[in-house]
């Protein structure tokens, strides 16, 4: 069940990003504390995290799943995982329509780690059928690698329907699911993963520090003497975890205390389901008071994530910057588009729909009460162009 404002927020600008995002207040006062990397309590806090970042993916060491925190943004999870777990003789299909999935391909370009890439437009989603092709043409493919939610777009990938094909042809499931894990159900089992990777600052709503990557153990294991980086040693990092505890190296302390804090208030939410469902409350809202501003989404309602919307500018000389700068002197951070193709008509930004509960309201009514006009005329000010 959903409990809107459980937990207040700070009054720092409202982020519509994919992440950081904006965090309550009970977040960001859960970090005003010092925390001994080795210390005992600390160290219950890692355990505590990883258990209930398990649970909350519906997995469980019985059934032979891993969680690896590892230091870093989300992009050192996803290098961490080709850099341990792809073997010298692999080779990665990665299946890509936006900057995320561009992304892979130069981790394993820098990794020197054989790899074939198919290309979708980025206004598209990945088609199962193209990847059967691949699979089917190029047998020494060991794994496959997809971006779930491609934060360039907002896009969905249907990673059931890609899962199905990579189990078909026996080969390892990679997902780079950053912007979306927690922010919708994902149903391991189904897509046929074997290694997924978000961070703390994304739909769990902590703050930046570090990313984690559910794995299965076995192949964790499997990957011994693989690794092709130190710091990046996914196998190196769980051994870690297994003989005391800790991390390797320094972890960022105060990010995990206020992940802990992010963890228990996703579920005082309701879980996924609750934040799910005001993601894509706040999705609608978004979608409608920007279409009466004249603001067009770039992609299909079909293949539309609720996690991240990118709009085409309104106009040929609509100017991004005077918009953001306005849009952000008012209290709102929205993001650039992010588009890599350039072969589109218009260009684009983006916003997310991952604001705090009910924070977005709140803030359209402290807006109507000093500006005294609702909000959507706020933007509409802001759209007046040149
Ligand atoms: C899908 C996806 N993959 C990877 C990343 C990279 O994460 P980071 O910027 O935390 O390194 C992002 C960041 O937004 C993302 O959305």
């Amino acid at each position: 069940m959903s409990v809107p404002n459980a937990f207040p927020s700070a009054r720092d600008a409202l982020f519509f990003t994919p992440g950081p995002l904006t965090t309550s207040l009970s977040v960001k006062q859960a970090m005003l504390h010092d925390a001994g990397s080795w210390h005992f309590e600390f160290n219950a806090v890692v355990a505590r995290i990883r258990e209930r970042l398990l649970k909350l993916a519906g997995l469980s060491r019985e059934n032979g799943w891993e969680v690896i925190l590892l230091q870093g943004s989300g992009t050192f999870g996803v290098e961490a995982v080709f850099q341990t777990c792809v073997p010298p003789d692999g080779n990665v299909a990665v299946f890509t329509n936006g900057a995320y999935g561009e992304r892979i391909v130069q981790m394993l370009q820098c990794a020197r780690i054989p790899h074939v890439v198919a290309h979708a437009a980025e206004e598209a989603t990945l088609d199962p059928a193209a990847l059967e092709d691949l699979l089917a043409n190029e047998p020494t493919i060991s794994h496959v690698a997809v971006v779930h939610c491609e934060t360039t777009t907002g896009i969905l990938n249907p990673i059931e329907a890609i899962g199905r094909v990579v189990k078909r042809h026996g080969k390892l499931l990679i997902v780079d699911a950053m912007s979306s894990f927690a922010g919708m159900p994902i149903d391991f089992a189904a897509a046929g993963i074997d290694f997924l990777i978000s961070s703390a600052n994304k739909c769990i709503e902590g703050v930046p520090g570090f990313s984690f990557v559910f794995a299965k153990r076995p192949l964790l294991l499997a990957s011994e003497g693989w690794a092709r980086s130190l710091s990046l040693d996914l196998l190196g990092q769980l051994k870690g975890f297994d003989k005391n505890g800790q991390f390797r190296y320094t972890p960022p302390t105060h990010a995990l205390l206020a992940f802990d804090q992010a963890l228990h208030e996703l579920e005082a939410e309701g879980g996924v389901a609750a934040r799910s469902e005001r993601y894509r409350r706040n999705h609608e809202t978004l979608l409608s008071g920007m279409a009466r501003l004249g603001f067009r989404p770039l992609l299909a309602p079909a293949v539309q994530s609720h996690i991240i919307t990118a709009f085409r500018y309104p106009n040929p000389s609509f100017d991004f910057a005077t918009f953001y700068g306005k849009l952000s002197g008012r209290g709102f951070i929205i993001y650039p588009g992010k588009l890599t193709g350039g072969h589109l008509p218009h260009q684009q930004h983006r916003a997310a729909s991952a604001s705090r509960p009910g924070t977005t309201r709140c803030r359209y009514r402290r807006g109507a009460r000093r500006d005294g006009h609702p909000c959507e005329t706020c933007f509409k000010r802001l759209t007046i162009l040149p």
